[in-house]
Formats: structure tokens, C-alpha cells, sequence
């Protein structure tokens, strides 16, 4: 067997990949194998300190289950997740003003997050999400549009929030089922409107290993108020989005770092009587609205 200094290990290692034929997988490892190589090289890392790194990656394996993803939230918290969206987005606006001579660009984009939950029920416009709720009543608007400001008729908005206090239906129990999310249709100018809650800053899940990370790096769990939106129809781009309320304590140190200043918009509070929509209101209320655009598909 020949011997290789520690100078060359990192070539042999890569030479090794040389009969790969799938071309983008021999260059994502390619890569996986130099920076790692040059990760170990640049802390000069020690055996113990490896297995420790070990250790925490089997910790997180162990802490995943069917309503648990402790990877992604790593993938989130280490902002890999947000880059990956980041180019994604670039790749899609790049794409969406060379095909279509688009005067604006798409909405911008940010992380899905775990509390996604497929089949949320299909309401009508102006159904109210948050009745029984915990939280400050807030009626949302807008329109959809493509990149022209032409209205997408019957595009799909499916949105999820945590309630005024920050936890979502997910983490009320096995019998809380599905609240505060819904899936509404655009009208034909492609208006939308909703009543919900004003959604408040909370803690990812950060009783696991990635907790335990954000500590030892001294780092917060928090992540600003947000309400989730997918939005969707047959020929556009579908995008994944938030929407951030201006007031919200952490806006500048989101624990995953999804904060876009295209998606801060003011949560305008009105006192107790007669909505946007015409429902009387008891008590105090807000209105957020915000126009959002779809880039159209290759
Ligand atoms: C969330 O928005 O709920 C979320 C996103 C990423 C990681 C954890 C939570
Ligand atoms: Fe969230």
C-alpha cells in the first residue's frame, strides 16, 4: 500500500472519485472532500475534537423523528437553508427578466421551516383563521401579480402561523389539530384577504443538540413574528415566503437567518369598530397588506 503524506492525502482522496460518472455528484463531493480537508487543516482539529463533532451529528440523527427534523434545523440555524433559498431566488429572478422583459422582480423568497402541514383546509376568501385564538385579531390584503403587475386569478395561497403567543398548532397537542392555516384562492383581479392574528416573535425547538449548539456559540433561539405563505398556480415559479411584522423584537438576529427587508411591512392597529371588510370589531385590530409577485415558469 503507498504511503501519503499529510501534504497530499486531499488529491488522493480526490483521485479516488475519478470513475465517478454521475458529473454533478463527483463535484458536490469533490467539494465536500477539499473543504473539509481544509476545515481540519485551518483549526489543525484533534481526534477528540472530531469525535465530539461526531457525536453531536449522531445526537441529531437520534433526534429526529416523523414531526422532528433536527437537520434541518442545523442546515437552518447554520444559515445554510437561507443561502441555498438566496440562490435559488437569484437564479429565478436572473431567469425571470432575461425570458419575460419583467418590469419587477418576484417576491422574495425565504425558509419553509418544520411547521408545514400539507392539506390545510381550502377556505373562502375573508374567513377568519384566528377566531379562539390567543393573539391580536389582523385582517391581511393584497393582490397577486406576475412580474408585469398582471393579477393571477385563482392562484393558491396556503399560509400557517404560530398564535399571539408564538406556538403553532403543531405543538398544541395530539388532539389541537389544524389551526391558524387555511388555503385561499385569489379573486380575478388576484385579491386576496384573510383575518388571523399578528404573529409574535418565538424559540425554535431548542431542547435537542442544535440548542445546545446556539448556547455554546452564545447565540439566541428566537426568530421575529412571521406568518408563513405558499403561493402557487400552474405556471408560475411557486414561492415560499413570510411576512414580518415592522415592530417585531429580533428582525435583526433571526435565528435562521429568513429576514428580507422586502418582506417587513407595518401592522397598521385600529381601535375597536368597522374592518377593511366591513365586520364589526369588539376590540382592537390590525391590517397588514402586501402586493405579491410570481415570476412566471421556464
Ligand atoms: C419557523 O419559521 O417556524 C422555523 C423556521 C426554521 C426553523 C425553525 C422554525
Ligand atoms: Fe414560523
Amino acid at each position: 500500500m503507498t504511503q501519503h503524506q499529510t501534504s497530499d492525502i486531499t488529491e488522493t482522496v480526490l483521485r479516488t472519485l475519478e470513475g465517478c460518472t454521475d458529473a454533478r455528484y463527483k463535484q458536490v463531493m469533490s467539494a465536500v472532500i477539499r473543504h473539509a480537508h481544509a476545515l481540519v487543516r485551518e483549526v489543525d482539529l484533534q481526534p477528540h475534537e472530531w469525535m465530539a463533532a461526531i457525536e453531536f451529528l449522531t445526537r441529531v440523527g437520534h433526534t429526529c423523528d416523523d414531526k422532528r427534523q433536527e437537520f434541518i434545523l442545523l442546515s437552518d440555524t447554520l444559515g445554510i437553508s437561507m443561502l441555498t433559498v438566496q440562490l435559488e431566488q437569484a437564479r429565478r429572478s436572473a431567469k425571470a427578466l432575461a425570458d419575460n422583459a419583467a418590469t419587477t422582480q418576484p417576491t422574495e423568497a425565504t425558509v419553509q421551516g418544520p411547521f408545514y402541514w400539507q392539506g390545510a383546509p381550502v377556505l373562502p376568501l375573508g374567513s377568519d383563521i384566528g377566531a379562539g385564538m390567543p393573539g391580536e385579531p389582523a385582517h391581511y390584503s393584497g393582490r397577486v401579480t406576475d412580474t408585469h403587475g398582471r393579477p393571477i386569478e385563482n392562484c393558491c395561497l396556503d399560509v400557517w402561523s404560530g398564535d399571539g403567543e408564538g406556538v403553532y398548532d403543531m405543538q398544541m397537542g395530539e388532539d389541537a389539530g389544524m389551526r391558524l392555516r387555511a388555503r385561499f384562492h385569489t379573486d380575478p383581479d388576484g385579491r386576496y384577504h384573510f383575518w388571523s392574528v399578528k404573529p409574535t416573535y418565538y424559540p425554535i425547538p431548542d431542547d435537542g443538540p442544535v440548542g445546545d449548539m446556539l448556547k455554546a456559540m452564545g447565540r439566541h433561539p428566537n426568530r421575529p413574528g412571521h406568518i408563513h405563505m405558499m403561493v402557487y398556480r400552474d405556471g408560475f415559479v411557486p414561492l415560499t415566503t413570510h411576512l414580518f411584522p415592522s415592530d417585531s423584537p429580533y428582525l435583526d438576529s433571526d435565528v435562521v437567518f429568513g429576514v428580507r427587508d422586502s418582506l417587513i411591512l407595518p401592522y397598521t392597529q385600529h381601535a375597536p369598530g368597522t374592518a377593511p371588510d366591513g365586520r364589526v370589531m369588539e376590540r382592537s385590530f390590525h391590517t397588514a397588506s402586501y402586493d405579491i409577485r410570481l415570476a412566471p415558469a421556464a
